[in-house]
């Protein structure tokens, strides 16, 4: 409480990592990476499906690159995975069930990921989808859509697939990007026309006070 007298500025920040959180997306949670390289990322499940609890995650591989995944146990929940081939080299997809997790809580789900050697001669990156069902007491969240399509349309409910992009340039550095419109996660939602309308400072500041969050809820 003394902490949250101490400055508006903390509302607001707390605020904007809340609205954030309801609207995040199922994603990655670092999903840039170089061609041949080992990439030891989550994918990260930020809420519910409208506000039910998640019991369930369930992944298929991309069919665009052949990546080597590896899903890791997590803690309550049961990891399986199934192959394309009767050698089990070649993983299909992969789910993990049987746990629970609140609607507002946040969980990662581990995933080691081998980058092939892709060419990038002719083009700056190669985007590989990872289209993920959310499966909750109530309903299901369908993270299956790939936001480039043409028929993708955020507002009849289309969720984006978690995407891993293969490129060689360097990550820009997310909230401090100059001018170039911060079109970081969401596409849709209040969040990111919160952030882009606030201060340039609110996403930092929001992130720094998401530890304040974590402290607080
Ligand atoms: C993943 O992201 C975190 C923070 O965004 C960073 O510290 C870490 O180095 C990244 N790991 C890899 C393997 O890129
Ligand atoms: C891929 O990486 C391995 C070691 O990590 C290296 O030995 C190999 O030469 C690399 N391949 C290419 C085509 O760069
Ligand atoms: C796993 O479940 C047990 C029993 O419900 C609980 O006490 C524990 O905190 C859970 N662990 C994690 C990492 O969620
Ligand atoms: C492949 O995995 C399945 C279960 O996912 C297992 O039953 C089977 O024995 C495995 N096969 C090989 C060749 O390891
Ligand atoms: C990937 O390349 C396209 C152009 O082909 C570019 O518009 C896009 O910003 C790139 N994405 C990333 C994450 O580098
Ligand atoms: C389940 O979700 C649907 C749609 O979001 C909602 O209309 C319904 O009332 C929910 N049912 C329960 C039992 O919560
Ligand atoms: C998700 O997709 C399944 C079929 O794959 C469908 O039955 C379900 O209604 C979809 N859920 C939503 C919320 O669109
Ligand atoms: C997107 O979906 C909404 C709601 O279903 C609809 O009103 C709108 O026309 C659609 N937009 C496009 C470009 O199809």
């Amino acid at each position: 409480m003394v902490y949250l007298g101490r400055s508006s500025l903390l509302f607001a920040g707390v605020a904007a990592v809340l609205i954030q959180g309801s609207d995040a997306h199922v994603e990655f949670k670092n999903d840039t990476v170089k061609p041949n390289t080992s990439l030891n990322t989550a994918l990260v499940v930020p809420h519910g499906c409208s506000g039910s609890d998640t019991v369930g995650i369930s992944v298929t591989a991309p069919t665009s690159v052949d990546i080597g995944i590896v899903p890791q146990q997590v803690q309550n929940w049961t990891l399986v995975v199934n192959y394309k081939d009767a050698t089990n080299k070649t993983v299909k997809d992969f789910s993990w069930t049987g746990g629970y997790l609140a609607h507002d809580g946040r969980q990662e789900f581990g995933v080691v990921l081998n980058i092939p050697q892709v060419d990038l001669t002719q083009k700056p990156n190669v985007t590989a989808l990872f289209p993920t069902v959310q499966t909750c007491l109530n309903g299901t969240s369908n993270w299956t859509s790939d936001p480039k399509s043409a028929s993708y349309n955020a507002t009849k409910g289309d969720k984006p697939s978690p995407q891993i992009v293969i490129t060689n340039e360097e990550e820009s550095p997310s909230g401090s990007s100059s001018g170039s419109a911060p079109h970081s996660s969401s596409t849709s939602g209040s969040s990111s026309v919160l952030m882009t309308q606030g201060q340039q400072s609110l996403p930092l500041l929001a992130a720094g006070l998401a530890i304040v969050a974590g402290i607080y809820f």
